[in-house]
């Protein structure tokens, strides 16, 4: 094809595409089949690669994704992106209104939308073409993730109708309950733990470098306001409209609302709707409607004080209690867990709720057969909150915690604080030797990845092992042809592993790659209870070599920073085990690295040397550990609590209250994460 017949079919190609992609998933009213929409973009897609030079960043074949980001830039949001105030409570709700009516007199209106509970994203549209997608970052400055944003496929690369020729666009990433469910369901298959809810898992996908990854995990959008110079409407329900027109997803659940009994009409409606909403949302949002009317109320340094959020409490439903049953788990910690008459419970079923530990049980009284309630609060693992009493019948049996291992018939025993039974059959307990195995091969421990759980599991079933030592004893003839299917515990889907020759080459070279593991996570990795990574490192760091830790004393381990007499007991009880002993033998003689190394020892150099940090909260540009690594990098020291010695608080949303107070009172500097970038930069 001539370059110029191509560049007019491409441009035909593109229109036809972002018109489904359109109907598809900003109406959901599809007019052509999945086949057909799927020629049309293969079509694309070859005349691309044919004449490369015609492809357009906004082509919606770049909706696949493909491009890799290392480090995300950070750019300055033209309008800051302020977050809302927000409240639990409708007496607040009234203040609110009361406050807006002194303000404005008797009229002025409200919109109402839902609290999508996602990620804030700022969109800037040039002449139409999506031309720059940000994170809120701390406000002022995000991340440029646009590679990634491209990927959801309801944001228009290429806006409709007649818009304005610049202008951004605020609204939420989200993951749809059914995407999420999906996603961790694929992660549990490769032995990798999901994410809590979705707002976490929106989050963690848009950091994703890859944005063919991203691309997987069908995200969506809904926005909420529009921002620029001379835009063409005075309100912003009228922006909302506009939105539309333009192409943009915008939420059927808004309303116009004349006074606060219709706003909480709104508030009542949306909480009822919030139980079959296909995503999460975590309450309503309130705003002045006019935008003469939000300049003249203005803003404080963090909200506007023309809208309000008020957040619903976590969602709870009433249901039976089957049964108690008690979890083994890697440590040997005995956890009760209770079984329940499966209920929904925003957007999921709820089949299992979290007991905790004894004394809690105790607090609740648990009978058989009872009615409880259980609450779904910010994770996804539902707790039970309470029980209805009043409708037991005389005969039911008080649920006791377990006397005896459920698993292996041990009597257990309890910490000495009394606070966690345990099973102390380290050795031969089924679900602590796999769990043991299973930490030990995780990517922050030995990282082993082409074990997973499944392939473990059938390793122990194969006898093939039966603790950490026997991995490095394998061999290939040991491996190859072995094969196991799994049925899942409701019997429904089946799952075949067979070890071929590629499967097995990849896990004897993960196993050899592992013996070149620092010694910090060789002392993670072997499960020893309440050593955590932070700690592991700090003992390695300390003690140097496993020997020295190993004769160290209670008093000699307890003088190390942060090391309790919990954890120095739980540590002579593994050294003094003669099972562990023999095991740390045999890993030696496998070659695993049980000293540090030269340079593993932190330099006291860096520009954060001798000074103190606490990390709290949840950040935008880094996960937390990122933050722990970037300050440990640089040889600062992480610790667990704010004390008169720590030098700096770095705080991310959603910090506790109490965190903020304890560090003013002390003047401990609270930083944000483009602080401590600051204080790092050479
Ligand atoms: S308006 C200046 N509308 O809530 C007001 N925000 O705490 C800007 N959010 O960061 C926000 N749904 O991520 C607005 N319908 C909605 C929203 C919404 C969710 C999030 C947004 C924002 C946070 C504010």
């Amino acid at each position: 094809m001539e370059r110029e017949a191509a560049r007019e079919r491409i441009q035909e190609l593109t229109d036809r595409i972002n018109e489904h992609n359109y109907r598809y998933y900003v109406l959901a009213r599809p007019v052509i089949s999945d086949y057909e929409y799927d020629m049309l973009l293969e079509e694309l897609i070859s005349l691309e690669k044919a004449f490369p030079g015609l492809r357009d960043k906004n082509s919606p074949s770049q909706r696949v994704g493909g491009e890799v980001t290392r480090k995300f830039p950070t750019v300055k949001h033209t309008y800051p992106m302020l977050s809302l105030s927000n409240t639990y409570s409708k007496e607040e709700v009234m203040a609110f209104d009361r406050r807006i009516k002194k303000a404005l007199g008797n009229s002025y209106e409200y919109v109402c939308e839902l609290k999508y509970d996602g990620v804030a994203i700022s969109l800037t549209y040039e002449n139409g073409s999506l031309a720059r997608a940000a994170t809120r970052g701390d406000g002022v400055q995000g991340d440029e993730i646009t590679s990634n944003i491209r990927t959801i496929r309801s944001i228009p690369l290429k806006l409709r109708n007649k818009f304005p020729a610049s202008f951004e666009v605020r609204g939420e990433v989200y993951m749809p309950h059914k995407s999420f469910l999906q996603l961790n369901d694929q992660k549990e298959r490769k032995g990798e733990t999901g994410f809590a809810n979705p707002r976490n898992a929106a989050a963690g996908s848009l950091k994703l470098q890859d944005s063919s990854l991203v691309a997987k995990r069908n995200l969506d959008c809904f926005m909420y306001g529009v921002y620029g110079d001379n835009l063409p409407f005075q309100t912003h329900w009228d922006s909302l409209q506009a939105l539309k027109e333009y192409g943009f997803k915008v939420s059927a659940d808004i309303k116009k609302c004349a006074d606060i009994d219709a706003v909480f009409h709104f508030i009542a409606q949306g909480e009822e709707r919030r139980t079959t909403l296909p995503f999460d949302i975590d309450g309503v949002v309130i705003k002045v409607n006019k935008y003469s009317q939000q300049e003249a109320l203005g803003y404080t340094s963090k909200f506007p004080r023309w809208a309000i959020a008020y957040k619903y409490k976590a969602e709870r439903a009433i249901t039976r209690l089957l049964d108690v049953a008690f979890q083994v788990g890697r440590t040997g910690a005995v956890t009760p867990v209770a079984i329940l008459e499966p209920v929904p419970v925003a957007g999921t079923t709820v089949k299992r709720a979290s007991l905790y530990n004894e004394d809690r049980m105790a607090d609740h009284d648990l009978h058989q057969n009872d009615i409880v309630f259980v609450e779904k609060g910010g994770d996804i693992i539902p707790k039970i909150v309470d029980v209805d009493a009043s409708q037991r019948i005389a005969t039911a049996k008080r649920i006791h915690f377990a006397s005896r291992c459920p698993e292996c018939n041990t009597p257990l025993q309890k910490e000495p604080d009394g606070s966690v039974h345990y099973c102390p059959n380290t050795m031969n307990c089924p679900p602590q030797i796999q769990g043991k195995i299973e930490h030990f091969i995780s990517r922050r421990a030995m990282d082993i990845d082409s074990l997973g759980q499944g392939k473990t599991e059938m390793l122990l079933v194969k006898n093939k092992i039966s603790n950490i030592a026997d991995l490095y004893d394998l061999t290939y003839d040991d491996l190859i042809g072995l094969e196991k299917t799994f049925v899942d515990p409701q019997g429904k889907k089946e799952r075949k592993i067979r070890f071929r020759d590629k499967t097995v080459r990849n896990i004897l070279s993960a196993i050899e790659n592992s013996k070149k593991v620092p010694f910090e996570r060789v002392l993670y990795a072997l499960g020893i209870r309440h050593l955590g990574e932070t700690m592991a490192k700090k003992l390695a760091q300390h003690f140097e070599n496993i020997d020295r830790l190993k004769e160290a004393s209670e008093e000699e381990l307890v003088a190390v920073d942060e090391v309790g007499e919990k954890m120095a007991n739980s540590i002579h009880t593994y050294f003094n085990n003669p099972g562990n002993a023999h095991i740390l033998n045999r890993l030696k003689d496998a070659g695993l690295s049980f000293s540090v190394e030269k340079d593993e020892k932190q330099g006291d150099d860096g520009a954060l040397a001798n000074k103190s940090f606490v990390v709290s909260g949840v950040f935008e540009k880094y996960s937390r550990d990122q933050i722990k690594g970037l300050i440990e990098k640089h040889g600062g020291e992480i610790k667990s609590a704010i004390s008169s010695k720590t030098d700096y608080l770095v705080a991310g949303d959603k910090m506790g209250p109490e965190k903020r107070k304890k560090a003013e009172s002390l003047n401990v500097p609270i930083i944000n994460e483009n602080d401590l970038e600051n204080l790092v930069k050479e």
